[in-house]
């Protein structure tokens, strides 16, 4: 694709880049050299540019602060086998983020302007993508209001801001969950689609009450019963029954993954039945209680493929089996990986070089 819009970019004379250890990423604690930042005004996106990543000015009766009128998505570019850098999937977090703006009454984005964005502010820090096997440079687009004024209306301005963090594992060993059966993380009819500020920020209490017990996250259950799966913190969530992939519909209710559509679509490939239905927290402890339940993980951008090890569910703890080489979630991760690192062959042609 040929570039065309005019980004202005401004390097840093300061990179933080030999300050990095690479060796010891954690995930979301350092920033890459630059970040892209364009604002929309007057019914129109303005000019964009590309300036050192650092704080930005702005209102503080802007309606992101005080009634959430802001959206972000998570993606990730990989080191290739040859040398290169490529996005996973980009236009699908586009066509998403496009997706919570309108939810949420915020202008959509042109896709070349995101997309040149990208791949402008991913060049120009490319010697931030890591390199070894796991790790990867996370990218965090996201949108807010920007206009001075806190009557509750839709704000007439907006920032698109994109900056970026090498990474490595989100989670670091199998997870403890346990399903949520009091606190709401959306309704059908609401929000929960979207990836809106908001929908995190009101997870935080529920999901710390949970770790208090011992636990990494929740499995939220559905608003009206608490009885069927939505998903898991900050991941959907996918089981192994009886050899078939199971895993909740999408739903209003329900973050639409990047990373769960290609595990289903490899799993397919694979020749393994899928079912995208309604799952009930009884079913999956039914189906632990007789040895049914094969393997269940959370997946996401920034979990990737996170198994879980063990489920809470009315006051007592569920045990998965350990899983071998051969399971579903380790054969899935591997190829995943495979074609992110551009050493397998991407046949759905999800990479997209930079
Ligand atoms: C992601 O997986 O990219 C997410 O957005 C989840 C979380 C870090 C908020």
């Amino acid at each position: 694709m040929i570039d065309i819009l005019p980004i202005r970019t401004q390097r840093t004379n300061a990179s933080r880049l030999a300050e990095l250890d690479f060796d010891t990423l954690e995930f979301g604690k350092a920033f890459s050299d630059h970040m892209f930042a364009v604002d929309y005004r007057d019914g129109e996106w303005q000019e964009a540019q590309i300036v050192p990543y650092g704080d930005m000015a702005v209102s503080p009766a802007n309606s992101a602060l005080h009634y959430g009128q802001a959206i972000f998505e998570g993606m990730k570019a990989y080191h290739q086998t040859d040398g290169g850098v490529a996005l996973f999937r980009p236009l699908d977090n586009w066509a998403r983020l496009n997706s919570s703006a309108e939810r949420m009454c915020m202008p959509t984005i042109p896709e070349e302007l995101f997309m040149q964005g990208l791949r402008e502010l991913i060049r120009l820090d490319s010697a931030w993508v890591p390199t070894s096997a796991g790790s990867s440079l996370y990218i965090r687009p996201f949108m807010f209001a920007t206009d001075g004024f806190i009557g509750v209306r839709p704000s007439d301005s907006y920032r698109l801001v994109i900056f970026t963090c090498p990474v490595g594992l989100y989670y670091s060993k199998p997870l403890r969950v346990r399903f949520e059966q009091k606190y709401v993380r959306s309704a059908e009819g609401g929000a929960g689609y979207a990836k809106n500020a908001g929908n995190y920020g009101a997870a935080m209490y529920p999901t710390k009450l949970a770790q208090q017990e011992g636990y990494n996250q929740l499995i939220w259950t559905d608003a009206s019963e608490h009885q069927y799966v939505e998903e898991s913190g900050t991941m959907n969530a996918i089981f192994v029954i009886d050899g078939r992939v199971v895993t909740p519909a999408l739903s209003t209710s329900i973050l639409d993954g990047v990373t769960r559509r290609s595990v289903l679509q490899l799993a397919r490939d694979m020749g393994l039945v899928v079912e995208e239905r309604k799952v009930s927290s009884r079913e999956i402890i039914q189906a632990l209680e007789a040895g049914k339940l094969e393997e269940a993980f959370g997946t996401g951008t920034a979990a990737t493929i996170a198994p879980i090890a063990t489920i809470g569910y009315e006051g007592h703890d569920y045990d998965l089996p350990i899983v071998g080489p051969q399971a579903f979630s380790k054969r899935v991760s591997a190829a995943l990986d495979a074609i992110r690192s551009g050493a397998g062959a991407d046949v759905h042609h999800w990479m997209v070089p930079v």
